[in-house]
């Protein structure tokens, strides 16, 4: 698949989670397997007043290869301003993602986010001015719909491909539903696809590599975007490319799980300092989830207070054979 002039083998990409996806966590999903990435989400209101905060979210190092940097607002001249700022960063992204999926109930509340899909003509003007206000290439996270009564994600990427959007991303949920309630609904993101000419990346519930591709091949999407199933799991990016590739994937060891996560730990803690050690918990958390012994280990990683007091606690969890899982 192609976007503009970006062109990803199996269209594997990382699906931006805020308080997740930051720019260690892309280093290291990319050093895995991920083809495209997206920050975190950036409050155009935020980048409007300068909020040093929203700058470091924005930043992308060398070593992440293709990261956009996902936008949100619902101010059509603010969201314009941002992408411009944005796309003449000095490690400028590879495009503009606007947000239009956000349920957040704080998100949604100030119109942003999915709200945007219950106003089509405010969507289309936001679109429509971020795509004049930057060379790169504008893309669009949406959801099914709003609601269950509406489902017009069609409608919606129809509007974005009219005002120069390069790809579309639909999570196949509405707003109702969240991230969890009922299934996702592939044949929504089928319409979508059947819709629009641009490049369509399917979301929702991808978990292996074989999900990847059904979703693929039901949807006919020209890629799939993995989100929760990425947290502390960089390894479904090697799995879903070994799959796509037909060849046989090895999931890893307690031992690989453990250093990985070391790895990621120790990246935090050195681009974020005593900020890393706190934030790093849930990673740590996450990398940890059914190792036998798991429970002890996040137990005593919440409370430590160090980059040092962590490895020693890794270094003996490593000790444990695999056999004893
Ligand atoms: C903790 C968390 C944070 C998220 N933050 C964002 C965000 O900043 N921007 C966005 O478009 N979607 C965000 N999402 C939605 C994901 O990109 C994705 O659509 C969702 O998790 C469904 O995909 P999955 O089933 O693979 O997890 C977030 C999801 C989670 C769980």
């Amino acid at each position: 698949m192609k976007i503009r002039n970006i062109e990803l083998k199996y269209g594997i990409f990382l699906a931006p989670m805020a308080g997740v996806t930051d720019i260690c966590a892309r280093e290291i999903y990319r050093s895995h397997g991920a083809e495209y990435m997206t920050t975190e989400m950036v409050s155009a209101a935020a980048v409007h007043y300068g909020d040093k905060k929203t700058l470091e979210i924005a930043q992308i190092s060398e070593k992440e290869g293709l990261c956009a940097i996902q936008i949100f607002g619902h101010d059509v001249q603010m969201m314009a301003n941002a992408a411009r700022v944005m796309s003449q960063l000095p490690s400028p992204p590879c495009a503009i993602d606007i947000n239009m999926g956000c349920p957040v109930k704080k998100i949604v509340g100030g119109g942003d986010g999915s709200a945007l899909m219950k106003d089509p003509v405010l969507a289309g003007r936001i679109i429509q001015s971020v795509v004049d206000a930057c060379d790169i290439p504008v893309t669009v996270k949406i959801r099914a719909g709003y609601d269950r009564q509406h489902k017009n994600a069609p409608e919606i990427a129809h509007i974005a491909e009219e005002c120069g959007a390069e790809a579309i991303c639909v999570h196949g949920r509405t707003r109702e539903d969240m991230y969890i309630n009922g299934t996702v609904d592939y044949d929504i993101i089928a319409k979508v696809k059947q819709t629009v000419k641009i490049p369509v990346i399917a979301n929702g519930d991808i978990t292996c590599g074989a999900d990847f591709k059904r979703i693929l091949e039901y949807t006919g999407c020209d890629g799939g975007a993995i989100g929760r199933a990425a947290q502390g799991n960089p390894f479904i990016f090697e799995e879903i490319n070994a799959y796509m590739q037909g060849v046989p994937y090895t999931p890893p060891s307690r031992q690989r799980r453990i250093r990985t996560a070391l790895e990621h730990i120790r990246l935090m803690v050195s681009t974020k300092g005593y900020l890393g050690v706190l934030e790093s918990r849930k990673h740590a958390g996450w990398y940890t989830k059914g190792l036998s012994g798991g429970a002890e280990i996040r137990n005593a990683i919440n409370k430590a207070e160090s980059l040092q007091q962590i490895e020693n606690i890794l270094y003996s969890a490593l000790s444990i054979r695999d056999s004893e899982e």
